[in-house]
């Protein structure tokens, strides 16, 4: 049955999106990760991110948000916030093309951590609360405007296709991601960090940020080493492949 929740599309149009931000967080001017990878992980952010996203959220959810009379400034801050994504990426790709790798592996790191913490609360308190203002009429509406944005602009099979590739191949170079899994919905977060651990390449780990200890998840997780972290109340674990 297709979706027929215009924000439940939006949180999980989300997933893809960290994921690609677990790759990135990872990474150290140190790791020898090629102009190419950079480029397809600029190119993911930019079309999946900046465009196919954004434009929903900007163009559909959020202009009409703003007619709603609502206080609008938590739909303001999130639009600065894009604004400032956006720069991260335009010169993380400014970087790659002057050869400056470096440089660009912090910028996208930076991208990385801050996507995480927007789509968080995004997800948790942006959505949950413009849920609530809309009507069934007004939403039905949105859903329309989202398939005029999927047929131009893209789509979920796509973006996702495009995130496990970035995903694998940043981690076959870094060894390591860091999944910040409190950013998803915790009726997902168990099914997110299963369907990533089982895509990571052999000898790499995951450091994941959980906010507590999942019986249900370590059972799905069988296959893996698990090693709970716990520093200054804030819960993680780490899952490598069992060997
Ligand atoms: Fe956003
Ligand atoms: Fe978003």
């Amino acid at each position: 049955m297709p979706e027929k929740n215009p924000f439940r599309i939006m949180t999980v149009e989300h997933y893809p999106i960290i994921q690609v931000a677990s790759a990135l967080s990872a990474m150290r001017v140190t790791h020898d990760i090629d102009s190419e990878t950079l480029r397809k992980a600029v190119e993911f952010i930019r079309k999946f991110a900046d465009r196919y996203h954004h434009e929903k959220e900007e163009k559909v959810v959020f202009e009409k948000a703003k007619k709603k009379k609502i206080g609008t400034s938590p739909v303001d801050a999130m639009e600065r916030e894009h604004e400032m994504t956006r720069s991260r990426v335009r010169e993380a790709s400014e970087l790659i093309e002057r050869g400056d790798l470096k440089n660009a592996i912090v910028s996208l790191r930076e991208w990385a951590n801050f996507i995480s913490d927007h789509i968080d609360r995004e997800n948790h308190s942006l959505f949950p609360g413009l849920d609530r203002v809309f009507d069934e009429n007004e939403k039905e509406n949105m859903l329309e405007e989202f398939s005029r944005v999927d047929r131009e602009l893209g789509s979920y099979e796509e973006m996702q296709e495009l995130a496990d590739e970035i995903f694998v191949e940043i981690l076959s170079k870094t060894g390591n991601a860091i999944v910040e899994a409190r950013a998803i919905p915790k009726e997902d977060r168990d099914d997110f960090v299963v369907r990533v651990a089982n895509l990571m390449p052999e000898n790499a780990t995951l450091t994941v940020m959980y906010d507590e200890k999942s019986e249900e998840l370590e059972r799905r997780l069988k296959d893996f080493e698990i090693e709970e972290m716990k520093k200054n109340g804030v819960y993680a674990f780490k899952i490598s492949k069992k060997t």
